[in-house]
């Protein structure tokens, strides 16, 4: 099956940066919808910014820069979006409900041999499949923050996915420039989110029994494991919402105790400190996504 057009589904951290590379890389048309306009501007300005930074370090000119954005077309219409997509890749919010709802619309708008994958952090392929009646043609491509620069793509088999369904979106990953690496079971957080969410809720657990400052906490494991960020920035950077989310499923369904978010974490998440999306977190960041200087 050859894939011509994509539909990504939700323009933010996640859905603008996927956008970016199925258009840049493997030079697909895209369709990018989220819910509400102000939403698809910020993803489109986050595209923009990104560009901006692969042009000015020489990788794509200004004509290949306009190219790029040109085929990628906003837009709040989901029947728009997928009526003529081949695959559909599904970054909205990390709710269950939210994204069991849109596969069951998914699944009436887009047509038959339409591939409906999902960016989901945790959430269970089998569970987003059982809302379609095309449970072989689901399945999950779990990408990493930022995806203009990270190279990896999980593609997570759900109970009833098909090994052909599996090579094509396979083939997608390469195209876009990524390794893929096959989560053969569909099981709670996949391979790196069920080794990264509970190191990262152990970092916060650090912080909150006051062992250490959250610098400090950083520093260990930037120069003790030569992490590029320390895990209080990266839970930061990933937000802190989608690092309770997926600690919550870990917890709920693995049902161990070691997986238990830490009260720390809920509480900032309460407060809407989700990080570098809302501007604040463990740390402050700027409009623009930078960590700002002694915060
Ligand atoms: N698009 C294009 N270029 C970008 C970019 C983007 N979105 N973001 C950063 N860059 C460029 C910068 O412009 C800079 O370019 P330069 O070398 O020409 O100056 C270069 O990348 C390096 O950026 P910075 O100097 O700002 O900072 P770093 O050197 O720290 O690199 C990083 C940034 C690549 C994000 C690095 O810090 C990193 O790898 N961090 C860890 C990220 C990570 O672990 N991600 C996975 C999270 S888990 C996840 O996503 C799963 C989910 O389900 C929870």
């Amino acid at each position: 099956m050859q894939i011509k057009r994509i539909a990504v589904l939700g323009a933010g951290l996640m859905g603008h940066g996927i956008a970016q590379v199925a258009a840049q890389f493997a030079g697909y048309e895209v369709y990018l919808r989220d819910v509400e306009q102000r939403f698809l501007d910020r993803g489109i300005a986050m595209i923009k910014d990104s560009l901006e930074r692969f042009r000015k370090k020489g990788v794509i000119t200004e004509e290949q820069k306009s190219e790029i954005l040109g085929k990628i077309h906003p837009t709040l219409d989901l029947e728009l979006a997928v009526k003529q997509a081949d695959l559909v890749i599904e970054a909205a919010p990390e709710e269950v409900e939210l994204k069991k709802e849109l596969f069951r619309k998914l699944d009436e708008l887009a047509p038959p041999h339409t591939i409906l994958a999902s960016n989901t952090s945790s959430i269970s392929i089998t569970l987003l499949a059982s809302q379609t009646k095309r449970p072989e043609k689901v399945c999950g491509m779990h990408f990493f923050n930022p995806p203009q620069l990270m190279k990896l793509v999980e593609i997570v088999k759900g109970q009833l996915t098909s090994d052909e369904t599996v090579s094509v979106v396979q083939e997608v990953a390469s195209k876009m420039g990524k390794e893929t690496v096959i989560v053969k079971k569909d099981t709670p957080g996949f391979i790196v989110n069920r080794i990264l969410i509970p190191a990262l809720n152990e970092a916060i657990a650090l912080l909150q029994e006051g062992v250490a400052t959250k610098e400090d906490i950083d520093k260990a494991i930037r120069l003790g494991l030569n992490w590029p960020m320390g895990p209080l920035t990266l839970s930061d950077y990933v937000g802190n919402d989608t690092t309770l989310a997926v600690c919550d499923v870990l917890f709920k369904e693995l049902g161990d105790p070691k997986y238990r978010p830490t009260y720390l974490l809920k509480l900032m998440v309460r407060a809407g400190l989700y990080g570098r999306k809302s501007g604040k977190g463990f740390y402050e960041w700027t409009s623009s996504g930078e960590l700002k200087a002694n915060s």
